[in-house]
């Protein structure tokens, strides 16, 4: 039935788990799938009359909704579209939210402009790109993004805002951090370059390079490197449910490594510490030090392919729950983040965070 000042796109009850990479889920209570700012005006106008939470979804690649679906309003970001402005060295790229990620990475990549080729194969759309600083082999979105074009919800106008007003970080930006469900992110600017210097350091993406005797790779090369890369670690989604990673990894403190080693050293096999000191050298930096978090859940809590029901830790990239045969409920994955929460917080002392957004649990 059509309620009173209901917009006319807006549809009740809409299964929200073939509109996710995942797959799991119930409904949305409402649903609109905006193609201009004036139907999310509109969307969020009718969502705040009647008291609705309201959930922005893009393609859906990095968030698991439950059993009971979403009770508010899911406003799905559709518009496509993209727009260069070229100079001698460089392009300002223009991409609307609604845009396949991937698709855009190929755009550049077939006109040699260097500054996202190892963002390949990442699932999901432009609009996301900029929320959790996408980032992939030694690689960030906040290293190309100029500006992002959003729409405020505090006052319904249209802002660019600069990249230093996004406040990028691991994983992080104000859109998932101070500001977050504040803005609708509409366009995204990145500013690519005719000239770079490929990012190899990597050492999946080295030693296939070295392979092939490849040593001054062209952003085409890079591309085909990580898809290979990536086909061989991360589940594919047109055949098995998946969003990414799960956890983010996580930074420490010298001390907080000094306890980790101690607990690694008092439950694991030597080979395991030694691995431990190695990651330590590889990926040390100023915010701390680096452990993957794959690393923990695989290595030192024994976690991969662990299962409960039909949600499984992936048995090829232990950072990732996967869904493989799309049979697993919304609270079979709950169970399973929080198990796998729990072993790591036992074994290491150490908290790990979600990455995905989980969408009407409780
Ligand atoms: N490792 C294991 N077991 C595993 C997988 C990895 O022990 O099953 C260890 C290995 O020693 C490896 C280390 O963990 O050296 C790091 O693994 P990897 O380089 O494969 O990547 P990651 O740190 O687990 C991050 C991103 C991915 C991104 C890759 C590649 C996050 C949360 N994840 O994963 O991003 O593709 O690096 O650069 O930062 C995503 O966010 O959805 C995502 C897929």
């Amino acid at each position: 039935m059509m309620h009173k000042n209901q917009p006319t796109k807006i549809r009740e009850n809409v299964p929200l788990a073939p509109l996710t990479t995942f797959g799991t889920g119930g409904p949305a209570r409402f649903f609109l799938s905006a193609e201009t700012i004036k139907d999310v005006q509109e969307g969020l106008i009718f969502a705040d009359r009647k008291r609705l939470a309201v959930f922005i979804l893009g393609g859906g690649s990095n968030v698991v909704v439950s059993d009971n679906g979403f009770p508010g309003l899911v406003l799905q970001i559709v518009p496509k579209g993209i727009r260069c402005e070229a100079d001698a060295d460089s392009i300002r790229l223009s991409v609307a939210a609604g845009e396949v990620w991937d698709d855009i990475v190929a755009y550049a990549v077939e006109r040699d402009w260097w500054g996202i080729e190892n963002l390949t194969a990442i699932p999901g759309n432009c609009g996301a790109v900029a929320i959790q600083n996408v980032g992939a082999y030694g690689q960030e979105a906040a290293d190309v993004i100029e500006a992002v074009t959003v729409l405020d919800r505090k006052d319904g106008d249209i802002k660019t805002l600069s990249a230093e007003e996004c406040q990028f970080a691991y994983r992080e930006s104000i859109f998932n951090r101070s500001a977050k469900d504040r803005y609708i992110i509409w366009e995204t600017h990145f500013r690519l370059s005719r000239k770079g210097q490929a990012h190899t350091g990597y050492p999946d993406v080295r030693s296939y390079l070295q392979e092939r005797q490849i040593t001054h790779p062209t952003p085409r090369e890079m591309r085909t490197a990580i898809s290979a890369i990536r086909a061989r670690k991360f589940a594919d989604p047109a055949t098995i449910g998946t969003a990414g990673s799960f956890f983010k990894n996580i930074y420490i403190s010298e001390a907080q490594f000094l306890d980790l080693a101690k607990k690694v050293a008092s439950i694991s096999p030597p080979e395991v510490l030694d691995k431990l000191q190695r990651v330590r050298e590889r990926f040390s930096s100023e915010s701390g030090i680096k452990i993957p978090t794959a690393f923990l859940i695989d290595q030192v809590c024994g976690l991969k392919g662990h299962r409960i029901g039909g949600a499984q830790v992936s048995p090829t990239q232990a950072l990732a729950i996967i869904n493989p045969e799309k049979r697993a409920t919304g609270t079979e994955v709950q169970q399973l983040i929080k198990h796998v929460q729990t072993v790591v917080r036992e074994k290491t002392g150490l908290e790990i965070e979600l990455e995905p957004a989980l969408v009407g649990f409780s």
